[in-house]
């Protein structure tokens, strides 16, 4: 099980995962939407350890990109043993009277429904009850879940408390087929995700005093999707500086 499929993985918390994975022994497939040169980059720092590479574009908010993206990474690299359940958005600042449908529908559509299709998508592959060999799936959440980020965007957090649920629910079905589920919670993490100046404003509010590095998330990741997280399924960590 040397196959690990990071979506989001061409920036940000993602990208450090797919390094931080390929300095543990694996080989990496990427999924990104758009950003063709930064896939690239992460590609080259992959292979630059001396472990296979492939990115793949594919939208995830699209179910049929979902299946296309697991294909081409079973064709290009072979079965996968791990999926870092990664991408995601957040919205830009309100309050929730002022959202509308359409803005309810995207972070929805991206956060949580497509993390619940390319986590059955990659039990399809990984499960012995449909003749894989087990492995591993990391659910990329926020501590925006459990704080509920009020005045910047509740809808971000609940779509976030759908995927803890997911990751909750999902590793008692397959805990019996080869299969564990884990979660990771991000605090205020340095990436582009975030609005101008919006780290500048938080980033000492931290009780540790300072933003984390996408790294100290790929750190967890990295322990989680390994063997030597073997009796972990079904729990989600904090990692936020004690936010
Ligand atoms: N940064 C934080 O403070 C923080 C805190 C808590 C949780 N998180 C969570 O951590 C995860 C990664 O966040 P980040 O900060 O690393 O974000 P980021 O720097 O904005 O990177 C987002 C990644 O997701 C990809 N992506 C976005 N929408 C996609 C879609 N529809 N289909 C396929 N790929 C898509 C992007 O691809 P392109 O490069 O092609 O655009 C990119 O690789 C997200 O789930 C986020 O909610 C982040």
């Amino acid at each position: 099980m040397t196959v690990v499929l990071v979506t989001g993985g061409s920036r940000g918390i993602g990208a450090a995962a797919a390094v931080a994975l390929a300095a543990d022994g694996w080989d990496v497939a990427i999924g990104y939407r758009s950003r063709d040169d930064e896939a690239a980059k992460v590609v080259k720092a992959v292979e630059d350890l001396g472990r296979r590479a492939i990115a793949v574009q594919a939208d995830v908010a699209e179910p049929e990109e979902i299946e296309r993206l697991f294909d081409a990474v079973t064709d290009g690299l072979g079965p996968i043993g791990a999926l870092i359940n990664n991408a995601g958005v957040i919205s830009p600042s309100g309050r929730v009277d002022e959202y509308d449908a359409a803005r309810l529908e995207n972070v929805f559509r991206i956060n949580a429904i497509s993390a619940f299709l390319v986590a059955g998508a990659a039990v399809r592959r990984m499960s012995t009850k449909y003749g894989g060999d087990g492995g591993v799936i990391v659910n990329v959440s926020s501590r925006a879940a459990v704080l509920g980020s009020a005045g910047e965007y509740v809808d971000y957090a609940a779509s976030k408390a759908a995927v803890d649920a997911l990751t909750i629910g999902l590793a008692n079905e397959v805990a019996k087929e080869g299969i564990r589920v884990l979660g990771v919670r991000p605090g205020l993490i340095e990436t582009d995700i975030h609005e101008p100046g919006r780290l500048d404003r938080l980033g000492t509010t931290p009780p540790l005093g300072r933003p984390g590095r996408p790294e100290e998330v790929a750190e967890l990741i990295t322990f989680l999707a390994s063997d030597r997280s073997s009796y972990m399924t079904g729990t989600t960590l904090d990692v936020s500086g004690g936010r």
